[in-house]
């Protein structure tokens, strides 16, 4: 059965009148109290905030635990320094965005200013940098379950669709953000509230699962409240009492209520994720079968002979390129084996020590391999930016994970002002292809974000900007390539195509060995 409820109580915008609000709070606590928690949404001050001082000082007292919003504007903002802040006693200020757990474990997130086109917003409004960073943790999270309260000072852009008018008001389009829509669509509130526009509005709840094509989830009830104190009385306090999420059955979490409506916010595109198209156009191998080798006779290839027990993998269930164990692998192009993947020279590679990182088993991707594989992958990254640091270079990492079988990590130093000027190219050509790159935060971790079973392209460049596209449809395959051979970069147009950088296999052979002795020293794998 689900532990005790929480009593919450909800309010629209206070704009300085402090003591209204507090006082008809003190009094519902007598009344039909004690409430748990007050949550403000909209603007907490306004324009003439006499009253402040007083609760600063503690002279006035408020009576409830109250969790509130940052600035709509910059006279509000001069009142915000810092996220978490204590604003007075038992008032805080949740921040510009995040998610808040309570003690009893209900999980607020919120999302504070108003919607602002540009990246990074400012200390009222939030940008899209605040959104991705409050929805990526849910988007990469397969397991997610929503949270129970969403509170954001800007209306979601066009909640009334599907349901009943909002009363007071001529063109219920016009109002609210797509951002804080898009926003509420990923996190899957219970309840979301949000304040600014003097209207009291509970709208029917919509559900987060599409009948039938989806199995049922919980609904989201959307109630935008009116100002405190407005002389329409319109209605600007809401109680409820919430079990946490995470403290429900989910039968009963997921119960449709009778008057539910479709979700009115359109389909985000994060969640436009593909089937996989297994489609091998692998562009690093000949596909075509030639120069296969035995495989019997593992130790022809093992450098370092039988130092390490080779693990038993996972094995591809058609022939694969690019698993070790494969008799299709072409071994005169390995450098370095460890003990969950290996380097090798890439074919038609653009730079002499162009290499890549590839797990010994079969694993597709970077998303969908195992930790040891991951570990070891990182390992290899470190050793090779080592050794290319030495010679002045640095390196671009990049994966495309569509249209391949078994995970591939690219490996390419470039020197010189190429390494300043890499990130502007890659993000100048995806915008010519209209290919959506977004940085990603330099500590994040591509697991920790992308579901698997989504397609991406992924690149991690010198200076450690990590750039992120989920692929949707289409892709062009050499893209990664594409980029470095601009004049930015390597400046080497005519090796965008891999088929013009073909060479021999007596070629191949000795730069096999070129990069192995000069990736000896740093070589973990040999230590
Ligand atoms: C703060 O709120 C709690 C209830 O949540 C109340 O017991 C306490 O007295 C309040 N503090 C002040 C200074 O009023
Ligand atoms: C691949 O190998 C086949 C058979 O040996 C050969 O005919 C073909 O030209 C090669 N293709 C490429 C792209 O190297
Ligand atoms: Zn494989």
């Amino acid at each position: 059965m689900s532990a005790k409820p929480l009593k919450v109580l909800a309010c629209g915008d206070v704009e300085g009148r402090f003591s209204q609000i507090f006082n008809r709070v003190s009094a519902i606590q007598k009344k039909s109290g004690p409430f748990d928690l007050l949550l403000c949404v909209g603007d907490f001050f306004g324009d003439n905030d006499t009253e402040w001082k007083d609760y600063k000082s503690g002279k006035l007292k408020v009576p409830i635990a109250t969790l509130i919003l940052g600035a709509t504007n910059d006279r509000q903002a001069s009142y915000y320094t810092e996220d978490g802040q204590e604003m007075c006693e038992n008032v805080t200020y949740l921040g510009k965005k995040g998610t808040y757990t309570e003690s009893s474990g209900l999980q607020i997130a919120y999302l504070s200013g108003l919607e602002s086109s540009s990246e990074e917003g400012d200390n009222s409004h939030f940008g899209r940098k605040d959104t991705t960073g409050l929805t990526l943790p849910v988007i990469a999270d397969t397991k997610y379950k929503g949270v129970d309260i969403l509170i954001t000072s800007q209306w979601p852009k066009n909640v009334q669709k599907y349901a009943s008018a909002i009363e007071g008001i001529e063109d219920g389009d016009q109002l609210g953000s797509e951002a804080v829509a898009e926003v509420a669509r990923l996190l899957q509130p219970r309840y979301h509230f949000a304040g600014l526009s003097g209207i009291f509005y509970e709208r029917q709840p919509y559900r987060n699962h599409k009948v039938i094509a989806e199995s049922s989830r919980h609904a989201t009830r959307f109630i935008g409240l009116a100002k405190v104190g407005n002389k329409q009385k319109k209605k600007f306090l809401y109680a409820f009492n919430v079990v946490p999420l995470n403290k429900m059955e989910s039968a009963e979490l997921n119960k449709t209520p009778q008057d539910s409506t479709e979700c009115p916010f359109p389909m985000s595109r994060f969640w436009s994720s593909n089937q996989i198209d297994d489609t091998d156009t692998q562009f690093f191998y000949n596909m075509s079968g030639k120069n296969k080798q035995g495989s019997k006779h593992k130790s022809d290839f093992k450098d370092g002979g039988d130092r390490k027990k080779q693990k038993k993998q996972p094995q591809a269930t058609g022939p694969c390129w690019f698993c070790l164990g494969s008799p299709e692998v072409e071994k005169h192009l390995v450098v370095s084996v460890g003990t969950e993947c290996y380097v090798a020279l890439a074919k038609g590679g653009l730079v002499p020590e162009h290499v890549l990182i590839l797990p010994i088993g079969h694993h597709q991707s970077t998303v969908s391999s195992p930790q040891d594989v991951r570990d070891e992958i990182d390992q290899y990254k470190s050793c090779l930016k080592k050794c290319f640091k030495d010679q002045g270079k640095g390196v671009v990492f990049f994966e495309r994970n569509f249209r391949t079988q078994h995970l591939q990590i690219q490996v390419v130093p470039i020197g010189g002002s190429a390494i300043q000027e890499v990130k502007d190219t890659f993000m100048e050509c995806a915008e010519s292809e209209s290919i959506s790159l977004d940085e990603i935060p330099k500590h994040s971790d591509l697991k920790q974000i992308i579901p698997v079973g989504v397609p991406y392209f992924y690149a991690e460049l010198p200076l450690g900007d990590k750039l992120l596209h989920r692929i949707s449809k289409n892709f062009p395959l050499q893209f990664g390539r594409e980029v470095l051979c601009e004049s930015g970069v390597l400046n080497m147009p005519e090796r965008a195509d891999w088929k013009n950088c073909k060479i021999s296999k007596e070629d191949e052979t000795t730069m096999t060995a070129d990069f192995k002795a000069m990736f000896k020293p740093y070589d973990f794998s040999l230590l």
